[in-house]
């Protein structure tokens, strides 16, 4: 009885063998890649300041449904997938380097992206340099102050800053007009999903979506009609031409470039304005693309920092080591 155990162990043994040897060459293959290669180099973009630090290789669902028309023949070379110009301007407060810090951590998981950060300043601060060294994206880094007599409450903000990155994106690409590119108006404070970044991407000429908690409603958004916009679900100034914030739309860089006069005009500008007196100049409401399922989804949310509370700080007996927050 033993023996004819034995002798059957050992005849299975080798398949048992076979089998192990072939699962496990199987789990070492390497999965074939789920997106074309530019999709997982996010610093593939030149950019001053970047640190190239290779991160492990991430592969989110967001990702895959950035993934390009399946059915282009294999042979054909992919063109380059465009990059996203995010203009960020920003101010120093104490919640500067928190906010900077969300955005980042957003930022570096979106495939091709180039940050272009316009500090309202007179100088680049060592604050956000020192940042921007150590954020490990592409990334621009500008500056311009606000003129001292614009600095009011209830005055349009950041004019000068974005038009600061508008003219860097122009004069970068006066020489290579042909590069593919979307802009975008990411403000420091505001939270992006990594959707919006795959739906931007698309962007022919302008393209606009919905924003959430914005204009003393839970959502603002473009209302759509046979894929067309034909006008505005909105709580504030309905009259507005484009009844938008400025994280609601996204514009090509073609677009920027052959309207190279088009820019944020302090002249006449009132908040809320400042969108729609910028998107005159390059289109109009029926040009505009809809992004985000004709407009029924938020996937950018207009949010704002509560001002920190300072009350303890104290004034004279400081603290022994000089700490950056
Ligand atoms: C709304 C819009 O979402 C903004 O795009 C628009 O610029 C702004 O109104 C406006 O009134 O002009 P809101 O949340 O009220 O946004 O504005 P902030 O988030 O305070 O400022 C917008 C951007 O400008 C931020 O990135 C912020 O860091 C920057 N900023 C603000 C400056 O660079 N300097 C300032 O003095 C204030
Ligand atoms: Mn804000």
């Amino acid at each position: 009885m033993k023996s004819v155990l034995f002798s059957r162990f050992f005849i299975l043994l080798p398949w048992i063998l076979i089998v192990i040897i072939m699962l496990d060459v199987d789990t070492r293959r390497p999965a074939p890649p789920l997106t074309p290669r530019p999709h997982f180099s996010p610093y593939a973009a030149a950019g001053r300041g970047a640190a190239r630090v290779p991160l492990p290789r991430r592969v989110s669902p967001g990702r895959h449904a950035e993934q390009r028309n399946e059915s282009r023949p294999r042979a054909e070379p992919e063109p380059p997938l465009p990059t996203i110009y995010a203009i960020t301007p920003t101010y120093s407060r104490p919640v500067q380097k928190a906010e900077l810090t969300r955005l980042a951590n957003t930022f570096r998981q979106v495939a091709r992206l180039h940050w272009i950060l316009v500090e309202d300043a007179a100088a680049r601060s060592e604050l956000v340099s020192r940042f921007l060294a150590r954020a490990g994206l592409p990334s621009t880094h500008l500056h311009v102050p606000t003129p001292r007599r614009y600095k009011r409450p209830g005055l349009p903000r950041a004019t000068e800053q974005r038009n600061a990155g508008l003219a860097w994106l122009r004069q970068t690409h006066q020489q290579q007009r042909s590069q593919p590119g979307v802009l975008f108006f990411a403000d420091d404070d505001n939270t992006y999903s990594l959707e919006l970044f795959q739906e931007m991407r698309t962007t022919r000429k302008v393209s606009v979506w919905p924003v959430g908690l914005v204009g003393g409603r839970r959502y603002e958004r473009p209302l759509v009609e046979n894929g067309k916009v034909v006008g505005w679900y909105t709580g504030w100034r309905a009259d507005r031409p484009f009844a938008i914030d400025m994280a609601g739309f996204a514009v090509s860089l073609q677009v920027i470039l052959s309207n190279p006069k088009a820019v944020f005009t302090r002249r006449g500008s009132q908040p809320g304005m400042q969108e729609s007196d910028f998107l005159k100049q390059i289109t109009t409401v029926e040009e505009l693309e809809p992004k985000a399922s004709n407009c029924t989804k938020v996937l950018v949310w207009h949010t704002r920092t509560e001002k920190v509370n300072l009350a303890n700080e104290p004034k004279y007996l400081v603290d022994t080591v000089k700490i950056e927050v």
